[in-house]
Parts: structure tokens; sequence; C-alpha cells
């Protein structure tokens, strides 16, 4: 098994081209130890390939492969001879023409089907898989209410009303049942697999847009009703809005392959607010953008953030909520979304 010296380190990222891939490829190959065998779609895209290919670092330490998701095994070049391997990529709509049911069988097949690949490349030692707070919310199966607090105990019981009748439901039961799966290879096998449960990422980007988490965080200002009612979603699933910097979700990818041994599920928010709180602080911070009433209005809850166990691992976030904010609405002003 090649291993990861102080001076070498393969590992793969796949879904390169979006929001947290791009910059953790960038992060990576800043780094100057890693080797970042990347992933898109479409190597055609030029927009996308050029993007990644002119970061500094990547004319001698970035490779990219074509693979998508409905086609598992070819994540199989991409994934040879690494040490690490990001699962960041996930499919958001279910192809007409596909050998699976709908997008959960085919984000759940993709998943174990890349986690088979790192088994038998003989070289993966571990994978991150890059799961959702939307996984792990504080609704009680069977219960009206939500639990006192959230931690990597939680769950997200699917049948829940709330989740059935989301707009986001193929997307809330896709991430939960793929994390799932993930998580049992880990229980199983020899590889080490760690699920980091992000929760909502904002500040700036490489792409040539807003990307839509950071586009949910400003939906107060840009008043964009379904990006609010994305945040709303959030609130009611959890309690509360976790939210975290890109810089701090790179890190914290980063620092789950630096450990010498981690596995397991792990939360990732610096910060735990809730929407009112997020349009008082665009109120005092950007009168100019006029939050409307409406917002400043809507209920707090009472839920409790209690996941502590990245921190006691020793991760150390560096973005409260005025930095997330503040980078989120500089994104959408470069954009002209404000
Ligand atoms: N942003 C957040 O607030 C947040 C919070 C929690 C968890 N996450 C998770 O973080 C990951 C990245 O999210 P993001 O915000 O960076 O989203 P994003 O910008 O939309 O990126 C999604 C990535 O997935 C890839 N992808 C989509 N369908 C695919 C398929 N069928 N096969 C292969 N790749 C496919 C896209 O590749 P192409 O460029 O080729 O289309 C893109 O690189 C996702 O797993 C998401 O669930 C995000």
């Amino acid at each position: 098994m090649e291993e990861c010296s102080s001076r070498y380190c393969k590992v793969c990222v796949t879904g390169g081209s979006g929001f947290i891939g791009s910059s953790l490829i960038k992060k990576l190959l800043n780094k100057g130890i890693y080797y970042v065998h990347a992933t898109l779609r479409n190597l055609e895209d030029t927009s996308k390939v050029s993007l990644l290919k002119q970061l500094p670092g990547a004319k001698e330490r970035l490779q990219l492969f074509e693979a998508d998701i409905y086609n598992p095994d070819q994540f199989e070049a991409a994934i040879k001879y690494c040490q690490f391997v990001f699962h960041v990529a996930t499919p958001f709509q279910h192809p007409q023409h596909s050998q699976y049911k709908d997008l959960t069988e085919g984000a759940v097949a993709g998943t174990k089907s890349i986690i088979m690949a790192c088994e038998r490349s003989g070289t993966v030692r571990r994978i991150i898989y890059t799961s959702s707070v939307m996984a792990a919310s504080a609704l009680s199966n069977g219960i009206a209410g939500l639990k006192d607090f959230v931690d990597e105990t939680c769950w997200t019981p699917l049948h829940h009303p709330l989740v059935t009748s989301s707009l986001h439901k193929n997307y809330i039961i896709s991430k939960t049942e793929s994390e799932k799966a993930a998580l049992r290879f880990g229980d199983d096998g020899n590889l080490e697999v760690v699920s980091l449960a992000c929760g909502l990422v904002g500040g700036d980007t490489l792409l040539s847009y807003t990307p839509s988490s950071t586009a949910v965080i400003v939906s107060q200002l840009t008043e964009i009703e379904h990006q609010f009612q994305s945040l709303r979603l959030i609130e009611e699933l959890s309690g509360k809005i976790p939210i975290l910097h890109i810089e701090d979700t790179c890190d914290a990818h980063i620092f789950c392959i630096e450990k010498d041994s981690l596995h397991g599920r792990f939360l990732c928010a610096s910060d735990y607010v809730s929407s009112s709180e997020i349009a008082e602080y665009f109120q005092q911070t950007y009168p100019e953008l006029q939050v409307k009433q409406k917002y400043l209005d809507e209920p707090k809850k009472s839920t409790k953030w209690a996941s502590t166990k990245l921190i006691d691992q020793g991760f150390e976030y560096k973005y409260d909520m005025k930095m997330i904010l503040d980078d989120s609405v500089k994104c959408a002003k470069r954009h002209s979304l404000l």
C-alpha cells in the first residue's frame, strides 16, 4: 500500500467543478503535498475544466477524469493509486433514462460503487463522504415537534410529513440513504469511512456565479422566494440553521484526511442561527439593502446544537456567523445578485 508521506499524497475529489469541490481542490493544491485526481461529468465543458486547470499548482499536480454517478464504474480510474477519496459529488436530478428507479437509488448505488472501488484499489485508506445536516435533523420520528438538540445521533425520519411534502424531498432522502450506506461500509470493511454532515455553506467562490447555498443564505436580501423557502426548510428540520464558511468546510475535509485515524459521523457547522437572527444582522450591517419586517418576525426555536465531535478531535473553526454572512453578501454583490 502506498503511504502518504510529508512529501507526497494522492487524493481524489469527486464533483471537482462544484462549489465545495473546486474550493477544496484549490486548498489541496495550495498545500503543496497533494496530487489531486478530480472528477467532472464532462471534460469537454471548457469553462469548468479551465477554472480548475488555471489553479496554482494544477499544471504539476492536478489530473482530471470524466465520471458520472449514473455510470459509477467510471470513477475507478480516478480512485486508482489514491490514499484518500473525498466523495463530494451528488446528483440533484434523476435522468430520464437510467438503470436506477430514482435519485436515491442512483446516489446510493454511486456511493457504494465508489467505496467498492476504494476497497479494490489497495491504496485508499479513508473515504470522506460529504453529507448534509438535512440528513441529521432534529425531527422526531412519529412525534410532533423537534428534539431538544441536534447531534450525530440524529437521523432525519424520511417518512416525516415535513420531508415527504418538501420540494427537496429527493435530495434529503438521497443524502440520508447515501450517508447511511457509506457508514455501513466503515462498520464492515477495512476502509475508514468518515461522513461529514455539513451545515449550509456560505462565502465566496471561484465559480462564475453565486453558488446555490450562498444564494440561500442571502435570500432574505434577494427576496428570491424558493431560496428563502430552502432556508426555512433547514430551520424547520434542525430548529435553527447550522451554517459554515466555505474555507472552514474545505479545512474540515482536509482535517479528516490529515488525522492518523478517523471514522464515523461528524456534524460540521461553526454557528447555529435562526433565520430572524440572520435577518437582524443584515438589517444592522446593510441598512441600505432593506430587510423586510416579515423576515425579522420569523419565530425562534429553542433547539440546541449539541455536536462537539469534530472539535473534540481538534478541529478549529475560523469563521463565525458574521464572517459567513459578510462573505456571502460580498459574493452575491460580485455576481450582481444584490
Ligand atoms: N453547499 C452546501 O451548503 C452543502 C451543505 C451540505 C452538504 N453539501 C454537499 O456537498 C456536496 C457539494 O455541494 P455543492 O454545494 O458544492 O454543490 P454544487 O456546486 O452543485 O456541486 C455539485 C457537484 O456534483 C456534481 N454532480 C452532479 N450530478 C452528478 C452526477 N450525476 N455524477 C457526477 N457528479 C455529479 C456536479 O458536477 P458537474 O459540475 O459535472 O455538474 C458538481 O461538481 C454535495 O454532496 C452536497 O450534498 C453541500
